[in-house]
């Protein structure tokens, strides 16, 4: 099965989102050397899952993945990534401190896990699947590293 032009688009976008928060976070591990493996760490990931979700995007091609778009369209799509040119741009220019920068990855990582995206994809292929949970279980996971950092800091303020 062919991609549709819009699934095609949308899957692009994912790749984009992906990148664009390594980009964020590995700012944020230079901003903040308090907390630059935490920062390092989450953005080494998303770098990986722009990489996985290529690989799915190269396995829809081949007709080996099922991708359903449900609610997520690429207006949806366009509104979330012109939020995170937003937060990036002020990112690059300094314009969080730790906290709001906590509060902000939390947002977003949260926005993601409400629209369930990887739960968009299905294949008959158990190597798909597993990228697939590895996807979505990473999002998961970093809301919760995010959280336990906020509580530190709050601990201590
Ligand atoms: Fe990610």
């Amino acid at each position: 099965m062919e991609l549709k032009a819009d699934q095609e688009k949308i899957i692009k976008q994912l790749i984009t989102q992906e990148e664009m928060l390594s980009k964020l976070y590995g700012h944020f591990s230079e901003q903040f050397p308090e907390y630059s493996k935490f920062w390092n760490q989450l953005s080494k990931e998303e770098h990986r899952h722009a990489r996985l979700i290529q690989k799915l995007f190269d396995a829809a091609n081949r007709g080996k993945i099922f991708f359903d778009e449900g609610k997520i369209t690429t207006y949806t799509l366009n509104a979330f990534i012109s939020r995170l040119e937003q937060i990036l741009h002020k990112a690059m220019k300094n314009e969080y401190d730790i906290k709001t920068a906590l509060g902000c990855a939390m947002d977003y990582e949260n926005s993601l896990i409400e629209k369930n995206i990887f739960t968009h994809f299905d294949s008959s292929s158990d190597n798909v699947k597993r990228t697939l949970n590895i996807l979505h279980s990473e999002t998961i996971t970093h809301r919760e590293s995010i959280r336990k950092v906020q509580q530190t800091i709050a601990g201590n303020g």
